[in-house]
């Protein structure tokens, strides 16, 4: 067991160590390395040793950098080595973390995590949470609680007598939601196309005095991080629009809701606390490893009622909070340790310098690109970047070049109608030399594109 663990860390290492100079996307010739592991299924045993230098010698070099400083693809944060290092000596842990009786070590760093959450974040003291895979699941959480209220409210006991015969749910999306959280609604019976969508301004954020009038059991799901723009809905106003209504609001924070823990950014999460329910992430901005996401909702008895299950065997009873009372899971991993040990190595501070370093990086890609005559297509209010080389097939070209020439890695995107380069600055060791280092390769590809402003 020693030599097998010793080996794994260092294999681990050499990975690690080996982030910041190798290509950021893999080889071909890796990739099509992995074809050797389409074999069949061994009659015997294998020696544990040999396994483990296969799946090394096999996909490590396979692999994507995403842990490493120039992946600015989608939205992916790396691992704060104190999150690996703590999500190591959990898994040699292995606790199921369901009941408090059974797990009260990972029960209680999460109990902990999520008051540090509360507070961080602004939210109203008391909120619950639930520690999910991520933010698909953080706003499934969040619209299961909403559901389970607006229709309670309505004299319906959704958990008991399903959604048949139920009082219509009104749910109320941005045209900009996110696709993931349309998932959520579809998984919860709420339904994919039953949506009312609200038309967004030019950066895709709602506009909030086009909601509709809002009646009678209703949910209104609002944005603080748009995926492309990093744009933040109107909160406040829509507060004032839902308040009064007595109509749920959920806000799908994926990433953008880590700015409301930063004074200098948290006047586009204005308004926030005054919503119900909150989904984020914290594989994304909080540096943790895949995967991990949060759940928060003002009343705790509202998730719970949507969530907690009961069984004569499973000790419910117990003054502390207990994990599976609020998530959709029974069995689980303990997520919160790592959440808790980011948290505890950074302190407050540390969040806001992780956050405000990514936008500087931001601001500075952006600023590189309008310096070159390139177009940028959104307000770089965060740590996302839209970026045009010209028309579609060019950019489409500077990407596919970028991704071959190993440097960084960003994808594309088609944002209000315009083909577009998306960077996201989400880890926390990408540096300003990283920074640099990619925005020359990406001025020189798209100089090479043939893109040249002058010659346009
Ligand atoms: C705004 C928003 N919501 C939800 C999600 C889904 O998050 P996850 O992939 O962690 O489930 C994302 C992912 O980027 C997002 O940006």
């Amino acid at each position: 067991m020693r030599k097998l663990m010793q080996d794994a860390a260092r294999r681990a290492l050499a990975y690690l160590d080996g982030l910041p100079e190798r290509g950021v996307a893999p080889s071909p010739q890796a990739v099509a390395g992995l074809s050797s592991l389409d074999e069949s299924l061994p009659d015997g045993p294998s020696a544990p040793e040999a396994v483990l230098q296969l799946l090394d010698e096999t996909c490590s070099p396979a692999t994507i950098a995403m842990a490493g400083p120039r992946f600015f693809g989608f939205v992916i944060g790396g691992s704060l080595p104190v999150t690996l290092a703590a999500n190591w000596l959990a898994g040699a842990w292995d606790q199921n973390t369901a009941y408090y009786n059974a797990t009260p070590a990972t029960a209680m760093l999460e109990q902990v995590a999520l008051r540090w959450l509360v507070d961080l974040f602004g939210l109203p003291q008391g909120s619950g949470g639930a520690f999910v895979t991520g933010a698909t699941m953080s706003n499934f959480c969040g619209l299961a609680a909403a559901r389970h209220a607006v229709l309670a409210r309505a004299g319906w006991n959704v958990e008991a007598d399903g959604l048949i015969g139920a009082p219509p749910v009104t749910v109320v999306v941005g045209a900009e939601a996110h696709p993931s959280l349309i998932k959520s609604l579809g998984m919860l019976g709420l339904g994919r196309n039953r949506v009312v969508r609200v038309p967004v301004d030019d950066q895709g954020r709602m506009r909030a005095e086009a909601l509709p009038a809002l009646d009678g059991p209703t949910i209104v799901c609002a944005q603080a991080g748009n995926v492309n723009t990093g744009a933040f809905d109107p909160l406040e106003a829509i507060a004032a629009r839902t308040r009064p209504a007595g109509a749920w609001l959920h806000v799908d924070g994926a990433f953008g809701m880590w700015a409301a823990a930063v004074p200098s950014l948290a006047g586009l999460a204005r308004g926030m606390a005054s919503a119900d329910s909150w989904g984020t992430d914290a594989h994304k901005w909080l540096n943790v490893p895949y995967d991990s996401g949060l759940a928060f909702v003002r009343d705790p008895d509202a998730l719970r009622a949507a969530m907690a299950i009961t069984a004569e065997y499973l000790p419910t009873e117990s003054p502390y909070r207990n994990p599976s009372d609020f998530t959709p899971e029974l069995s689980r991993r303990a997520r919160g340790v790592e959440v808790w040990a980011a948290l505890r190595t950074l302190g407050r501070q540390g969040i806001v310098d992780l956050v405000e370093r990514n936008c500087r990086h931001a601001r500075r890609f952006a600023e590189g690109f309008r310096a070159a005559g390139h177009r940028v297509l959104n307000d770089v209010v965060l740590n996302q970047v839209l970026v045009s080389f010209g028309v579609p097939e060019v950019t489409n070209r500077v990407i596919a070049d970028l991704q071959a020439d190993g440097t960084c890695w960003c994808g594309g995107t088609v944002w209000q109608g315009q083909t577009a380069m998306r960077i996201s600055v989400s880890s926390w060791s990408t540096s300003d030399a990283d920074v640099e280092r990619s925005l020359e390769v990406m001025l020189r590809l798209a100089d090479g594109a043939g893109t040249d402003p002058r010659k346009r």
